[in-house]
């Protein structure tokens, strides 16, 4: 950021943007080493929720016929009300998913692949080949993944996916998300704004809109770049020191975590299988709001609280160490028994 400021800025001026234009395409292919895409088929660019949304018409668009979007009842809000939003104002219905919803009819599902409350990992690629036999795609949404678990878009059959990079790929505050579309669909999407950033002639200005065939397609407007070359070091440090190694810690500090929460006592819902579980435990307990406000106040351990009952304690395996696991959990213990 110091280099973007204080040289490309500061000395370049606007002459930078040769090279800053590309940067969406650049940064979403380091995010290859994280999630498994090859190079061109995922754009860094604004927030989650506008790549849902996005997201959500791209997927309209590949299945006309359909009029139903399926998301569940529980799933992350800015989710839901996306999904919400778009069938309102398109006039299609919202089914809820459930183990056994139809999909005959549905044209996209949209599903996180780890629970935001309890860290479940779900069977994503039972589920995309589920939705994809009865003929509707599935948007996942990997924001506690990315950076969290090993996950591979291709060996699984995810073709679209977006995710954040201010959670577990370092990215800072505001951060821009990502956006993973399949190459052999990339050519097929259409999205629901239009921006000169997709533009295929950007600077031909006059002529009427005619977007790129590639990744492109789905971006807007002027990247932030302070955020994006957060992020691009942010997912760099997270290719640097690898996926299995990341991951290989994420397992080992949620399995000491739970210990823990055994040795005092306390309840979680986070699996006990490693692998079915991501980088946070639940703990629940009837009194979770204040219980967050009081570790934040009295011990600086800062947790969310995700209603009704959760402590949510993220463990996030480049920067929490086994003794701030034992020192949060401990402290939550003592708060409980006081
Ligand atoms: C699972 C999930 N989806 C979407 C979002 C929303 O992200 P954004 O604020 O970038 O739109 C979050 C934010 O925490 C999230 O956890």
């Amino acid at each position: 950021m110091k280099q973007v400021i204080e040289t490309e800025w500061a000395a370049d001026l606007i002459s930078s943007w040769e090279h800053w234009l590309d940067m969406p395409r650049k940064v979403g292919d380091r995010m290859g080493l994280i999630i498994g895409s090859r190079p061109g088929e995922v754009a860094v660019h604004d927030n989650t929720t506008l790549n849902i949304f996005q997201g959500v018409h791209m997927a309209l668009g590949l299945c006309p016929d359909r009029k139903v979007v399926v998301v569940a009842a529980d799933e992350f809000p800015t989710d839901r009300y996306v999904v919400e939003g778009i069938a309102h104002d398109l006039g299609l219905s919202v089914r809820a998913l459930t183990p056994d919803t139809d999909l005959s009819d549905v044209a996209v599902v949209v599903r996180s692949v780890i629970d935001y409350r309890t860290a479940e990992v779900c069977d994503v690629a039972a589920c995309t080949a589920h939705a994809r036999e009865q003929g509707a795609l599935v948007l996942w949404d990997l924001s506690h993944t990315a950076g969290a678990i090993e996950f591979d878009v291709h060996a699984l059959g995810v073709e679209l996916a977006v995710g954040c990079t201010y959670k577990f790929l370092n990215g800072g505050p505001g951060a821009p998300a990502w956006a993973f579309v399949a190459e052999h669909l990339q050519s097929q999407i259409q999205q629901p704004i239009k921006g000169w950033f997709a533009q295929k002639d950007q600077f031909a200005m006059e002529k009427p809109f005619a977007p790129h065939d590639d990744i492109r397609r789905v971006l807007l407007g002027t990247p932030n770049m302070l955020s994006l070359v957060a992020a691009e070091e942010g997912i760099a440090l997270s290719g640097r020191a690898g996926m299995p190694a990341i991951a290989k810690k994420g397992q080992a500090l949620t399995k000491f975590g739970l210990g823990v929460i055994d040795h005092f006592g306390l309840t979680t819902s986070t699996p006990r299988e490693a692998t079915r579980r991501g980088c946070h435990l639940a703990v629940h307990h009837h009194n979770a709001a204040q219980l967050v406000t009081d570790l934040a106040s009295q011990f600086k351990v800062i947790a969310d609280v995700r209603p009704p009952d959760i402590v949510r304690l993220g463990l996030s395996p480049l920067t929490t160490r086994y003794t701030d696991v034992w020192d949060g959990l401990e402290k939550l213990s003592r708060l409980i028994n006081q």
